[in-house]
């Protein structure tokens, strides 16, 4: 527990939850042709970037969505925060306007997260918003303001469940504390049955997928750890029926890699590499993947943490997730009032303006072909339908050259993206020189278009 614990806190959990969906002999779950499943892909794979939303009751401990992990809460003394909940400030229409503005192409609200507490009225149980201060379905109103702004509709559903009474222990459950004996878990666990969970489960995926139209994406967190029977397995969740129930819900959906189904083909549509540093998401090339980030360390709201991302983290994360081929969900953790609170928008208006002029670069985008090469100081992303590449400039030799190796021949005009001004060069060998601007455009990473032949 020790060690799992460690990594929780620090904010990541690639190992486990990154390892791959690559087959390893289990035969597919569904019958489901390449060409399907692209198709079915494409918005996600064209959108490139979205809004992550973790919201709910430890918003008001504003201090990790973990707290009642963290701090071994039990229900009674997490209770506090339900009788509280009043978020006078809930306007999404508010927050779906912020991530269109930020050019965000779709979102993923914490239906429940880990501490069970649910944002939906579900008929399964009493623990949810509509019996708080709050008093009202706020899942069905996310979904109504972000569809009204042409925004997809993704809902994150926690397997794990901190306060069902059937929810068996585990190694990360609150009550385990420091005992982690055998007979410690059995009196723990006296009285709980999983069968019974399992059925919750599915009766709450089933509410979600049934009651707020089309859902778009369905984000299931988490399954951990092969062979370790202090985890949970895919048998817990019962996740190959499961999977079959949300397919047959919604056809159309696209859903995570969480389930623990990483054994078969098709036991989830994408990757999810989390708080990975912009360094290693070249691994993911190749693969169907979209990272997760936040503006700081925690995805539930944090008052007092400081190491928030600058705008130029930000940026990269998003340019070199595009570069591999990747998505990138950036979270916001609302206050506790229902308000994103001054440093995240702060973040998202900054985006928004860099977007304004350079989604381009982004949207339909992915990384360049082979034959080009990435020259030095720069990072390339590469639309195919419109045979355009996008060389992100990290550093600015304002009045200077950039020299494109191996690029002559192979481009018919360049610009900048942002206001479209031309960019002359001439031809050099086999390279290609940009003669650049002479004051640097007022973008902190500027972007020049080049038009392929
Ligand atoms: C992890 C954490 C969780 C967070 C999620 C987002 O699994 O348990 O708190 O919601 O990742 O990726």
């Amino acid at each position: 527990m020790g060690s799992l614990k460690k990594v929780f806190l620090s904010g990541t959990c690639v190992a486990v939850l990154a390892a791959s969906a690559a087959a390893q002999g289990k035969p597919p779950i569904f019958n489901e042709s390449a060409a399907h499943k692209q198709e079915r892909m494409q918005w996600w794979a064209d959108a490139r970037f979205g809004m992550f939303i973790h919201w709910g009751l430890y918003s008001l401990a504003a201090r990790h969505e973990w707290v009642k992990h963290n701090e071994h809460m039990t229900n009674e003394e997490y209770q506090k925060y339900f009788e509280l909940y009043n978020p006078d400030y809930f306007d999404p229409r508010k927050w779906a306007a912020e991530a269109r503005a930020a050019g965000m192409r779709y979102a993923v609200l914490t239906t429940k997260h880990h501490d069970g507490f649910c944002l939906f009225d579900s008929k399964y149980t009493d623990y949810k918003a509509t019996n708080t201060p709050a008093r009202r379905d706020l899942v069905r109103e996310y979904v109504d303001a972000f569809r009204a702004q042409g925004l997809k509709i993704g809902f994150y559903y926690s397997l794990l469940d901190w306060h069902h009474p059937d929810y068996t222990m585990d190694d990360v459950h609150p009550l385990v504390q420091t005992d982690t004996s055998q007979a410690n878990y059995d009196r723990l666990n006296k009285g709980r049955d999983m069968a019974k969970y399992r059925q919750y489960l599915r009766d709450q995926i089933t509410e979600l997928l049934t009651n707020y139209g089309k859902i778009d994406v369905l984000w299931l967190d988490w399954t951990w750890n092969k062979g370790d029977k202090r985890g949970k397995h895919a048998e817990d969740w019962d996740a190959v029926e499961l999977i079959k129930m949300v397919r047959k819900l919604q056809p159309g959906i696209i859903i995570n890699n969480r389930l623990g189904l990483d054994d078969y083909p098709d036991g989830g549509d994408f990757v999810t590499p989390e708080q990975v540093s912009t360094k290693t998401l070249e691994k993911y090339k190749g693969k169907t993947w979209e990272t997760c980030q936040t503006f700081s360390g925690s995805w539930g709201y944090y008052r007092d943490e400081t190491s928030w991302k600058t705008h130029r983290q930000l940026l990269d994360l998003l340019i070199t997730s595009v570069a591999n081929g990747g998505n990138l969900i950036l979270n916001v953790g609302p206050t506790a009032r229902g308000e994103f609170d001054y440093r995240a928008t702060g973040a998202l208006d900054s985006l928004s303006y860099w977007m304004h002029a350079n989604s381009k670069s982004i949207y339909d985008c992915t990384y360049a072909p082979g034959s080009f090469t990435q020259p030095e100081g720069t990072k390339l992303t590469y639309n195919p339908a419109a045979k355009r590449l996008y060389v992100h400039l990290y550093q600015f030799m304002a009045g200077g050259t950039l020299t494109l190796p191996g690029y002559a021949g192979k481009i018919k005009y360049a610009q900048l993206l942002n206001d479209e001004s031309e960019i002359l060069y001439t031809t050099e060998g086999s390279d290609v020189v940009l003669k650049m601007p002479k004051a640097r455009p007022p973008y902190e990473i500027p972007v020049i278009e080049l038009m392929l032949k």
